[in-house]
């Protein structure tokens, strides 16, 4: 089946099963490969990328769903690594392994596009479904803060 979506701004058509997991589409089909494979089953958010704005796990959304629609991956978050958030994660050296950190940085982003000066309990909120094995959940935290021009540590 042919999927038409809209991938980081540019047209792109697709022929695959569309019960494809998005996920699968964007690192083996289209050669995406910033958004990770952590669990497979929605409950780590290495793999979350934005449908039309929203945050989603790609690894249990098939690809139909994106059909007619803007899919971003951390790729296309911004066209040379200056979104306030990624500036933030470098300022800060947020990442430790970076696993889950493409899924960190997504996550926070939908965050902030609806919330730009989110309280800690919004942000707390929001970053629970992002697990990250190394602990870099203080920094990530600081991180959203100075992006959104908080006061952080
Ligand atoms: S790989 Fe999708 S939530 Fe873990
Ligand atoms: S930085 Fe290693 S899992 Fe998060």
């Amino acid at each position: 089946m042919s999927i038409h979506l809209k991938l980081n701004g540019t047209e792109r058509e697709l022929e695959v099963d569309p019960e494809m997991p998005l996920l699968w589409a964007l690192r083996d089909v289209l050669g995406l490969t910033g958004t990770k494979y952590g669990c497979g089953q929605a409950l780590c958010g290495s793999c979350v990328v934005h449908l039309d704005g929203e945050a989603v796990r790609a690894c249990v959304t098939p690809v139909s769903r994106a059909a007619g629609r803007h899919v971003t991956t951390i790729e296309g978050l911004s066209a040379d690594g200056s979104h306030p958030l990624q500036k933030a994660w470098v300022e800060l050296a947020v990442p430790q392994c970076g696993f889950c950190q493409s899924g960190q940085i997504m996550t926070a982003a939908a965050l902030l596009a609806k919330k730009p000066k989110p309280t800690d309990n919004e942000i707390d909120q929001s970053m629970s479904g992002n697990l990250c094995r190394c602990g870099t959940y203080t920094r990530i935290r600081c991180a959203i803060k100075k992006a959104a021009g908080l006061p952080h540590e």
